[in-house]
This record gives C-alpha cells, sequence and structure tokens, in this order.
C-alpha cells in the first residue's frame, strides 16, 4: 500500500490530521477495490447523465470517460497505486482521476454521494457473481442429470433414520439433490430482481437539488427502475442479507450432498468411488485415500451461514440512513460469493466422475428387509387391511431376522402360514427390482419415472 501525499477527504473541516492508526482501522481500500470495475461502471453512466442534463459539458464528460478507461487499464495491470489516505476505492479512484483530467475529474461527484455510489456498485457486483453462481449451478445440474440418467436402474437402499427403509434407484437419488439445486437457483433468481434497482440518486441521504435523471441512469446500467426513497436506498442491505440466506441454503444442500458422499466412500457402505483427482492421502497412512472436497465443503457451509449471521446482526440496530457499519458488509459479501462459488464448481467438476459400485448398493438394499412394505402392499391387494398387514409382516421380519434370512428368502410354505392370502406370486413383489419398478408414478422411483423426470429436466433446464 503507497501513500500519498493527499489530504483526507473533507480536509477544510478538520483542524487536526487524522491519527495514523484510525486512518487504517476506517479504511475500506484493501477489500473495497474489488469494485473499481463496478464504480467505473457507475461512473460512466452518471457521468453521461449529467452531461445529458446540461451540467457536464460534451468535453469534461469525455475527458471522464477517458480518465476512466485508463485507470481500468492500470488497475487491471496492476499498477494503480491505492492509498490508504484515499480512504476507498470510491475516493482513490476520484483522485487519480483528478490527477488525469483535472478540474472535470472533480465535477464528476456532483448530484452523487457515496453513501448511493457504494450502493450501486455492490448491486452491480452482486448482479454480476449471482450470474456466475447461476451458471455454475447449472453445470451442476447437468452433471446430477447426466449421472441420473447413467443410474437410472442401478439398485440401492434408501434410508430414512440412516437405516435401511426401501429399495431405491441410485438415478432418483440424485435428482432429489437436481431438485434442491433447482429451487436454489428460483431463490437466486428472486433476489436478484428484487435487488435489481437503482440507488444513484438518493445522494448523501435526502436526493439531489440538481435536475438528474435516474431513470436514464437506471437504464444505462441495466436496472429495472430506480428504487422508491432515498432513505432506503442508501440505508438498504437487504438484498445482500438475502444473497447471503439462498447461499446458506445452497451451502446447506452442498453439505448434506458432501456428507452422504463421505459416508458412501467410507469402507462401512463402499457404495461410491471418488475420483482421484478429487481426494487425498495420509502423511502417515499409506492405504488412506480422504474425501477431501466433500469433507471441505461440509466445513465451509459454517463459514457462509457465519457470513449470513455477521449481516443479520450488522444490520439490526442502525437507523436510518447510512452508517459507517455498512462498510462492514463487503467482507462477508465477497467471501460468500467467493465460496459459493468454489464449492459449486469443485462438485460440477467432481460429479461426472463419481463411479457407484452396483453390486455393493444392490447387497446392502437387501439386507434390510426393505421389500417389507411391498409385502404389506401385498397384503392390502388381496383384501387385508393394512393394520393388519403390518401386523403379518412384522411377523414375516421376525422370522427373517430369527433365521439370518431376507423376506424373498423364505418358503412360500412357510410365509403362507402366517398369511393365506400370501400365493406364488408374492416373489414378484419381494424382489428388489419389483419393488422400484412398482413405484412408477411422477416423482417415484421406478427407472421409468427416472428417466421421465429427467427428460423433464432437461426441457426446464434448455
Ligand atoms: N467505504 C464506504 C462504505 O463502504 C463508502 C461510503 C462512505 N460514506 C460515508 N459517508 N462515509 O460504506
Amino acid at each position: 500500500m503507497t501513500t500519498d501525499s493527499n489530504d483526507k477527504l473533507s480536509s477544510a473541516r478538520f483542524t487536526q490530521a487524522t491519527d495514523a492508526f484510525v486512518e487504517t482501522f476506517t479504511a475500506s481500500v484493501d477489500f473495497d477495490r474489488r469494485l473499481a470495475r463496478h464504480d467505473i461502471q457507475g461512473s460512466i453512466a452518471h457521468a453521461r447523465m449529467l452531461c445529458d442534463i446540461g451540467i457536464l459539458t460534451e468535453a469534461e464528460r469525455d475527458a471522464i470517460f477517458s480518465g476512466l478507461e485508463q485507470i481500468a487499464g492500470e488497475i487491471d495491470r496492476g499498477c494503480f497505486a491505492w492509498s490508504v489516505k484515499q480512504e476507498d476505492v470510491h475516493m482513490n479512484i476520484e483522485a487519480r482521476l483528478t490527477e488525469l483530467i483535472g478540474i472535470a475529474g472533480k465535477k464528476l461527484h456532483t448530484g452523487r454521494s457515496r453513501n448511493d455510489q457504494v450502493a450501486t456498485d455492490i448491486r452491480l457486483y452482486l448482479r454480476e457473481e449471482i450470474d456466475n453462481i447461476d451458471a455454475m449451478m447449472q453445470r451442476l445440474q447437468l452433471a446430477l442429470l447426466n449421472l441420473a440418467e447413467q443410474e437410472a436402474e442401478t439398485i440401492m437402499p434408501g434410508f430414512t433414520h440412516l437405516q435401511v427403509a426401501q429399495p431405491v434407484t441410485f438415478g432418483h437419488h440424485l435428482l432429489a439433490w437436481f431438485e434442491m439445486l433447482k429451487r436454489d437457483r428460483e431463490r437466486l433468481r428472486d433476489c436478484r430482481g428484487r435487488m435489481n434497482y437503482l440507488p444513484l440518486g438518493a445522494a448523501a441521504l435526502a436526493g439531489t437539488s440538481y435536475p438528474i435523471d435516474r431513470f436514464q441512469t437506471a437504464e444505462l446500467l441495466g436496472f429495472t427502475a430506480p428504487t422508491a426513497n432515498s432513505l432506503d436506498s442508501v440505508s438498504d442491505r437487504d438484498f445482500a442479507i438475502e444473497f447471503c440466506a439462498a447461499a446458506s441454503l445452497i451451502m446447506m444442500h452442498l453439505s448434506r450432498f458432501s456428507e452422504e458422499l463421505v459416508l458412501w466412500t467410507s469402507a462401512q457402505f463402499d457404495f461410491i468411488e471418488l475420483p482421484d483427482a478429487f481426494c487425498t492421502g495420509s502423511s502417515i497412512m499409506p492405504q488412506k485415500k480422504n474425501p477431501d472436497v466433500p469433507e471441505l465443503v461440509r466445513g465451509k457451509s459454517g463459514r457462509v451461514t457465519g457470513h449470513l449471521m455477521a449481516l443479520l446482526m450488522l444490520m439490526k440496530s442502525q437507523p436510518l440512513a447510512y452508517n459507517k457499519d455498512n462498510q462492514e458488509d463487503k467482507e462477508p459479501l465477497f467471501d460468500t460469493c467467493d465460496t459459493l462459488l468454489h464449492c459449486l464448481r469443485a462438485f460440477a467438476d467432481m460429479v461426472p466422475h463419481i463411479r457407484s459400485k452396483h453390486e455393493n448398493m444392490y447387497k446392502a438394499a437387501r439386507q434390510g428387509f426393505s421389500t417389507a412394505t411391498d409385502l404389506a402392499d401385498y397384503l392390502v391387494r388381496k383384501g387385508a387391511a393394512f393394520r393388519d398387514a403390518h401386523e403379518i409382516v412384522g411377523l414375516a421380519v421376525r422370522l427373517g431376522i430369527d433365521s439370518g434370512r431376507d423376506l424373498a428368502e423364505i418358503s412360500l410354505p412357510e410365509l403362507q402360514q402366517l398369511s393365506p392370502m400370501i400365493t406364488e406370486d408374492v416373489f414378484g413383489v419381494l424382489t428388489l427390482e419389483g419393488s422400484v419398478a412398482a413405484r412408477k408414478h411422477i416423482g417415484g422411483t421406478a427407472p421409468e419415472a427416472v428417466l421421465a423426470a429427467i427428460e423433464a429436466a432437461r426441457k426446464e433446464l434448455a
């Protein structure tokens, strides 16, 4: 960080120089310089509008444009001299602009304040991040659909209470994750829509006495319309909180997904193999292959939820309108965007390479009397009341446990002792294939229902 000879903002008002520590303590340039591109984008629109309403001459406007262009280049090339003395990204850019083009640079801030400027910058930034995140989510969804298609017929145990419950297809399980992401993307879209209003023009808090055209700047910057209330415009950070809430939900989903991947790669489940490129070994145990990526994603979910809490606490006691507290909104927001995008990327890259171990999944599904409900449904179809059927099947399961057999391995005469309604055709429903194939309604686990769901999902994504 370089320092320069420029005095602090509004220096005429002050008789004492800022305390050196306070200068660093209150500065945000170390992190908000990330908004530079959006700050310049906002300034270009503002300058164009100021010229159109006759506040800037065309020559001044064009000088501002070329100065900002040069600054953007300096920032891109990494040779812009950021200074903590200029406090934040906005003042750094403005000071450099004035250095480059003189008096016209000083006119850029007419009719605006850093308060509406920063509120605009964050929205421009977040809008772009949401679009990148959304594209990554779509990539992950496609990867899930492709894998689900390959695994539409693969039988695995479905769990409740982490106990084997009923057989399901692996494709169906993968589609459950797809659905979560689908809702997540809807939430992001919602958040983006509500956020896409332009605060610029609210100035410090009360608006401005210049005849500004807020509809023009809104249009130039791709916002739906200007915001409706100047006080709310500069103080509102709901959109950041909403985004972090949506991000926390996504991370919670990725964390659950991770937890299953971690369980399934363990020797105890041994359902899947993760690609070597996404795992690491142990420094002491040569046999280890650890599922680091899902573990890390599971861990990072806590961090994102933490950022959501930080932003809620940041806002909860602030009186209208802008307060310096708001400077604290950036780091949690930036880190949420980065963490989320990186986690999604790791998953989108990893999912296509997940290999399932069909035999182990099948064996596990056979072990937990997972077709017991099918036997009860069979008895109901033969005329038994469901509660009686439940009781009979309970006895059959007891017999299976006592003799170390699955339901399909119990002989017909033994089953008939439990209920005379049972006939040879019972074995059709006791198989895992029969059990999943029977659930072919919309939303069901049958291979044909899974393939239909994939087809519908592909159409939606297109
Ligand atoms: N760096 C400030 C922020 O991030 C910009 C706005 C400063 N406004 C002010 N009145 N001090 O919030």
